[in-house]
This record gives C-alpha cells, structure tokens and sequence, in this order.
C-alpha cells in the first residue's frame, strides 16, 4: 500500500488521485460531525461549498441543513456544527446537507478519488479497517482557510498508526511519516499537544470545550462516511 498525506489541499495536483481512496480529515470539527451523524441513523450527508447553494440542495430533498461559518451556527440552518446536536432523536433517519468552512471545501478538493472517505480521531480505528485492501491512498488534511492545521495531521497519524498495525507493507511519503511521528508524540494526551493552536483555541472561546472533548476521543464511532454514487455519504 501506498499513502500519501497532503497538509492541505492545494498540495493537490491533477491527477493524484487517480485511482486512489481519498480520506478527507478536518478532525475539529466537520469529519468528526459527519460520522457522528451516520452512526446516529442520518440517511445521507451531502457535502456543498456553499451556504445558498446548500439551502436549494435541502430544499429539493427534504434535507436538514447543517454547518458553519467561522465555526459559527448559520441563520436559518436546523444545526450548527456541533456533533453533540446530531443526536439519533434528530437526525435517525433524515438526511443532511452541509455546509462549512473548510471541512466541505476539502471534501470537493478530493472529488476525483475512485473512493471518498471521512476520518477523524473518532473513527480512527474504523477508517483504518476500511482502506485495508487498498493500494493507494491519499489523506487530505482540511486545515483552516487555507493553512496547515495540526489537528488534522495529527489525526492522520491516528489513522495510519492503526493502519500500520494491520498492513505490512506500507510506503509513505514525508508528510505522512511527520503526522505518523507527530501522532506518535501526541497520543497520551492530545488536549494537551492542541491546547496552544488556532482552531483549538477558537472553539474554547466559543465555549465549545466540550466539542473538542468529542472530536479529541478516539474510535468512539464506528462508522466511516462514504461518498456513494449519488454523491452523498452514507
Ligand atoms: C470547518 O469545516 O471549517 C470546521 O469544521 C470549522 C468548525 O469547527 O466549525
């Protein structure tokens, strides 16, 4: 297997995923709500750039809306971006059509993939087990407007640490032996590693600790977002 990670998006060039599996990370906090939310009975996530064209997608399916702007809720959307919303009394069977900052822009960075993926560190374990069969595959860390996030690297090291645990032979590019390194370091206490970061940093001003005590505990879902042939993820 080979894996290669990208800090950000635009370190994607044309025809790199080619025939891969894309896993899309943006651990804090849109990937991590995306699992949440299948694992609680959500039907389907589709995944759009924009807050208008995220209100027409919801209305033509019946769909809640869902995301942020800048982390913050988005007026007139049924959920802000909080994966402690998506309760099983909420979303069990509706779909969801979400919008954010960075999260969903990542995602359509990665469109081209033959299979598309969401890992965060709450469903480490199960991404892993997903790509275990595969020859290629690409992580695609969110990061925020732009710029590296450790967060989302650190939550591919997550990844790939469980996967090196049940493949052999596995060849990594730099990036991904960093974030295999990074994870390393971090693992006994990732609050603690993230405490001094940006978005870290902006959710606890925002009073939403307790979302960063949910996106930070690891392999509690068990479900992995994918991208079907409809487009959305289930
Ligand atoms: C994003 O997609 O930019 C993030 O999930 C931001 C957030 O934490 O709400």
């Amino acid at each position: 297997m080979q894996v290669r990670v990208y800090a950000t998006p635009a370190l994607l060039h044309g025809e790199d995923l080619d025939g891969a599996t894309a896993i899309v990370i943006d651990a804090l906090r849109m990937t991590s709500v995306a699992a949440a939310a299948i694992e609680n009975g959500c039907k389907g996530i589709l995944a759009v750039a924009e807050v208008e064209e995220a209100r027409v997608c919801a209305r033509e399916a019946g769909a809640f809306l869902g995301g942020e702007r800048n982390a913050l809720p988005i007026t007139g959307f049924d959920f802000s971006n909080s994966p402690l919303e998506y309760i099983k009394e909420r979303i069990c069977d509706r779909r969801l059509v979400m919008s954010t900052t960075n999260g969903t822009r990542a995602i359509q960075s990665a469109a081209t993939a033959k299979r598309l993926l969401l890992g965060a560190f709450v469903n480490a374990s199960a991404v892993a087990e997903r790509v275990v069969l595969e020859e290629k595959v690409g992580i695609i860390c969110a990061g925020t407007q732009g710029a590296f996030t450790l967060e989302d690297a650190l939550a591919a090291g997550a990844i790939l640490w469980r996967l090196k645990e049940r493949v052999s032979d596995i060849i990594m590019d730099d990036m991904a032996l960093a974030a295999l390194a990074l994870y390393a370091h971090a693992k006994s206490d990732l609050h603690e590693t993230l405490h001094k970061t940006s978005h870290y940093n902006r959710l606890q001003r925002l009073g939403l600790f307790d979302d960063l005590v949910f996106c930070l505990k690891e392999d509690q879902v068990f479900s992995v977002p994918e991208r079907k042939d409809d487009g959305w993820f289930r």
